[in-house]
């Protein structure tokens, strides 16, 4: 038995966790000859639509691709930009996702974040962190192959001072060693903006994910089309490396 002890032996119809690529805004703009500014901002109706209805539906983990560690590249107006979204997107919703019983989560290279927005996101967490209803995870300065370099380095330091032996290094202690550490592993991806790939999102934690690519651009992403990717979600076998047949057997 090789299985992870991870993996789900059953499928629920219903996926344990939730990760969206959020992808499309700067097309959405330029299609109505507006700023990439403009995109960024019409996604923040589907972000709290999302929000809302991976809640009602009893989603236990959303998480949220909002900036990676490759889009510090974009021009400085953008990123800046970008940042004083986030910061008042933050301040402006906190109160109603902290009374919607959401819990909120950073992961990222956050130390790269400006003070204000490094203060916002603490204070988020910890105001919101005894809630239990949902957990939203907001990926920002987040990169896949950041995280699992910070994980390994943080192993091999822990290694080197004999706090761990590195024949215990299995899947378990490394997944809790990643910023994503405790969160279940993610059993559907979204990505939207009709590009096919995964662009350093999560990596580990997407190993055998459905994932369901839609060709709206982010600020058009709706609660048809979500319902769409929970439909196409809901009819998937997950074998987990086993046969179909296997699967069938276990289902009886
Ligand atoms: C996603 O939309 C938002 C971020 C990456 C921050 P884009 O800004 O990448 O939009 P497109 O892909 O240029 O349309
Ligand atoms: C992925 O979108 C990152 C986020 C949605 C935050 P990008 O627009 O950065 O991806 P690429 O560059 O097209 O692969
Ligand atoms: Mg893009």
């Amino acid at each position: 038995m090789v299985a992870s002890a991870a993996e789900p032996e059953s499928h629920p119809a219903l996926p344990r966790h939730v990760a969206v690529i959020m992808d499309g805004n700067g097309r959405w703009a330029r299609r109505r000859a507006l700023p990439r500014q403009a995109g960024h901002r019409a996604g923040i109706k589907p972000v709290r639509m999302t929000v809302e209805q991976c809640a009602r539906r009893g989603v236990e983990t959303l998480t949220l691709f909002a900036f990676s560690s490759e889009n510090w590249r974009r021009p400085r107006e953008e990123v800046s930009g970008l940042m004083s979204l986030f910061l008042d997107a933050l301040e402006r919703e906190i109160a109603e996702l902290d009374g919607n019983g959401i819990r909120v989560r950073f992961i990222g290279d956050l130390d790269k974040l400006g003070t204000p927005l490094r203060h916002a996101v603490r204070a988020a967490e910890l105001r919101t962190r005894a809630n239990t209803r949902m957990t939203l995870v907001v990926a920002v300065a987040y990169g896949g192959r950041w995280d699992i370099l910070q994980a390994a380095r943080n192993l091999a330091a822990d290694a080197a001072a004999g706090r761990v032996d590195p024949a215990d290094i299995d899947e378990k202690l490394f997944a809790n060693s990643l910023a994503t550490a405790g969160l279940p592993s993610v059993d559907l991806l979204i990505r939207t903006g009709g590009e096919k790939r995964i662009s350093n999102f999560l990596l580990w934690d997407i190993a055998y994910s459905e994932v369901c690519f839609s060709d709206l651009l982010w600020p058009d992403f709706d609660e048809a089309e979500l319902t769409v990717a929970f439909d196409f979600y809901a009819k998937r076998q997950r074998r987990f490396g086993r046969t179909g047949e296997q699967i069938e057997a276990v289902r009886c």
